[in-house]
């Protein structure tokens, strides 16, 4: 099973407060971390982590960040031969702050502003050999809908996780598999509708994720159902969304069950957020299939 991301990849520069300041405030910070992140760098990484096979496409800068970017991505075992260094152009950064209870987080695009057509044009007949094309907004989503074109043509399947929030055309929304804005995203969206009916519109595509809330969908035969998420011991949310749409993407690709799926990805998610920075607490399969088998056990499931 081989899974592309075509995304974003960024330094994430992270500080941690006791709480994220107000506006006009100065605030004295704990700490300073210097750490991979990226949406699309963070999916590719949480389904690597989970067994399975992964290309990420995508630009960085030509400096150290980039560099090191890179480097951590085949660590992880992603296959990073066509990701394209720009020159004279910042690798993409995000300046997040880290409270006890809440995070903030600006993104710099940098490089990634420059995955454009002609990088898609450049990758194009690599990407066909992928069973499953995983895309988030944090490219220019004239390359989102690019992408979502040429891989709904060759009839892979396409995730797209909306995030940032931005509009989609009713086009590229018909043309990928499933779609996973989370409460917010799912609001700018579609409106100020009620979620139980936007979801019934769109069965088994339109996942909603809701953080310790869980994970809605509509199935085929029309119910809506809520995967409730696991309790966690959070230590950092961010990534939390990524580790969720990578563990999807990697059951959906394997066939799963869509209810099955969910609760899995849910678990993911939840154990990724126990441990600090974006791909930090990221599972293997093990660690999820684990965790599951322990929640059976304990009659939470
Ligand atoms: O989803 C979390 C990610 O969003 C961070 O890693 C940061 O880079 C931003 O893109
Ligand atoms: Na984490």
């Amino acid at each position: 099973m081989k899974l592309a991301v075509v995304g974003s990849i960024n330094m994430d520069m992270t500080v941690t407060a006791e709480r994220i300041p107000k506006k006009g405030e100065t605030l004295k910070g704990d700490s300073v971390h210097y750490i991979p992140g990226g949406k699309g760098a963070n999916q590719a990484v949480a389904m690597a982590r989970l067994g399975a096979e992964v290309g990420m496409f995508g630009c960085v800068g030509d400096d150290q960040f980039g560099k090191d970017l890179v480097e951590n991505l085949q660590k992880e075992h992603i296959f990073t031969k066509h990701i394209a260094k720009i020159e004279d152009c910042p690798t993409g950064t995000a300046f997040i702050t880290v409270g006890e209870n809440d995070n903030t987080i600006v993104v710099v695009a940098g490089a990634n502003g420059k995955v454009d057509k002609a990088y898609v044009d450049s990758i194009k007949e690599e990407l066909k050999q992928y069973d499953m094309v995983v895309l988030q907004n944090e490219i220019p989503m004239e390359t989102v809908e690019y992408v979502v074109d040429l891989c709904s043509e060759a009839n892979i399947p396409i995730i797209l996780n909306p995030a940032p929030a931005c509009k989609l055309s009713e086009q590229i929304i018909k043309k990928v598999t499933y779609l996973t804005p989370n409460e917010h995203e799912v609001k700018l969206i579609f409106g100020e509708m009620p979620l139980e009916k936007i979801l019934k519109q769109y069965p088994e595509k339109l996942i909603v994720t809701q953080g310790s809330m869980g994970v809605s969908v509509c199935k085929k035969d029309g119910t809506v159902v809520t995967i409730p998420a696991r309790k966690a011991n959070v230590a950092d949310t961010t990534g939390a969304g990524d580790t969720l749409n990578g563990a999807f993407a990697v059951q959906a690709a394997g066939k799963k069950e869509m209810e099955e799926a969910l609760l899995y990805a849910n678990v993911a998610a939840s154990l990724s957020t126990e441990k600090f920075g974006a791909q930090g607490g990221m599972p293997t399969n093990q660690e999820v299939e684990l965790e599951l088998e322990k929640l059976r056990k304990d009659g939470a499931l």
